[in-house]
């Protein structure tokens, strides 16, 4: 089989760097056709794995010492299994991972790995998600550790929570590890249960518009969200009794016992609770191939993610009312954690060039920035490409 252009490039690293054959493991980044900010409030995703994604060539040492090599930051790193620390860069994405695993129980020794992928950083895909994936995914075939995905989804979540300190929900690392072609995962992420459904875009591309605004704010920001959810579920418990999450609460009993209470978190967490109503729908109308009728669910998440939720900037919004009026364009929304990164759009194939063109300008004129453009599709979740 030919091996795609990025793993080949890993496995010339490797071994102009290491001794001894290397296996290699793809983790892609992912798309979220709807459903933001619902993975940590105990609610539903509807996400699907895109095809860029972080490749890793991994072989074993005979000490305990960790050798990574980043070809896209052109640096390498240095640590031992025995003192695991996060650090401020790249390597703690994989760190976070081995630390999980020793604490998990698993006996590792050293290894060599080298690390490259086309998920772009900062864009709102997941590039995090898919390095600790690929990760741990690496490290299980390496080391025959025989961890079931479900495992290695937490495994890699728990990486970015303690290691990168973002305290994620877990559609990320799902989709990294689950995802299926042609296909979104609709997750329950209270029960863990999930559902692949088709994804039918006839003559309809997912488009998405990077604003190149690195979510700076995205980690503070994330983690307070967090707990403005919870104190919305804080206030409704003290009232109502079963409540759990975002997930067991009404509209109405945020109204009633939250609204009078604070604005602020009424506003989150009706946001939340609407989403999940949101996501259903879009379901109904994909299953019918009414993708107008789910773009329109788009639109609606765009405004509540940038009105209640405020996870949202101006050049995001700037994005989403410029495709707004445009038949051609079916939906779009915002899409991962927020303030930057990427809009996502369901655009119909003819008029992709033409959209492109124009937003580029607009935005450029507008924004004063440089927009960037990639034409997602649906590809596998992890797996080892090459031993
Ligand atoms: C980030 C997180 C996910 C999810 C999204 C928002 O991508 O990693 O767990 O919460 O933001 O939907």
């Amino acid at each position: 089989m030919k091996l795609p252009a990025i793993a080949t490039s890993v496995l010339i690293t490797y071994t102009e760097n290491f001794d001894g054959d290397p296996i290699i493991v793809r983790s892609p980044g992912r798309v979220n056709i709807i459903g933001e900010h619902t993975d940590y409030n105990e609610g539903f995703v509807l996400p699907a794995a895109i095809d860029k994604a972080t490749f890793i060539a991994i072989g074993k040492r005979e000490d305990g010492t960790i050798k990574l090599v980043s070809k896209d930051y052109h640096e390498s790193y240095e640590a031992s299994v025995s003192v695991l620390k996060p650090v401020k860069s790249w390597p703690t994405y994989i760190l976070g991972v081995v630390d999980q695993l020793i604490k998990r129980g698993h006996k590792l020794r050293g290894f060599n790995l080298v690390i490259q992928g086309d998920v772009p950083i900062g864009a709102g895909l997941s590039s995090s998600a898919s390095v600790e994936c690929a990760t741990a995914f690496a490290l299980n075939e390496l080391f025959q550790l025989h961890i079931t995905p479900l495992e290695l989804i937490d495994i890699a979540q728990k990486a970015e929570h303690l290691f990168a300190g973002v305290l994620c929900g877990v559609m990320d690392q799902f989709i990294s590890i689950l995802g299926k072609k042609d296909h979104v995962i609709k997750l329950d992420c209270r029960s863990m249960k999930y559902e692949y459904e088709p994804l039918v875009l006839k003559g309809i591309k997912i488009v998405l518009f990077n604003t190149n605004v690195k979510h700076s704010l995205a980690s503070s920001e994330y983690n307070t969200r967090r707990h403005e959810c919870n104190e919305g579920v804080a206030l409704v418990k003290q009232k109502v009794e079963g409540i759990n999450s975002l997930r067991d609460v009404t509209l109405q009993q945020l109204k009633q016992y939250v609204d009078p209470v604070n604005k602020k978190i009424y506003a989150r967490c009706k946001y939340v609770v609407e989403e999940n109503i949101r996501l259903q729908q879009v379901c109904e109308a994909l299953k019918k191939g009414n993708i107008s009728s789910a773009g329109n669910e788009m639109f609606a998440a765009h405004d509540g993610l940038s009105k209640e939720y405020e996870v949202s900037c101006k050049e995001l919004d700037f994005l989403v009312d410029h495709v707004r009026n445009i038949p051609q364009v079916l939906g779009a929304r915002m899409m991962g954690g927020g303030f930057g990164g990427c809009t996502i759009n369901l655009v119909k194939e003819e008029f992709v060039d033409e959209l492109i063109v124009k937003t580029d300008r607009a935005y450029a004129q507008n924004m004063g920035k440089q927009l960037t453009t990639y034409i997602a599709s649906t590809e596998d979740g992890a797996s080892l490409i090459y031993q």
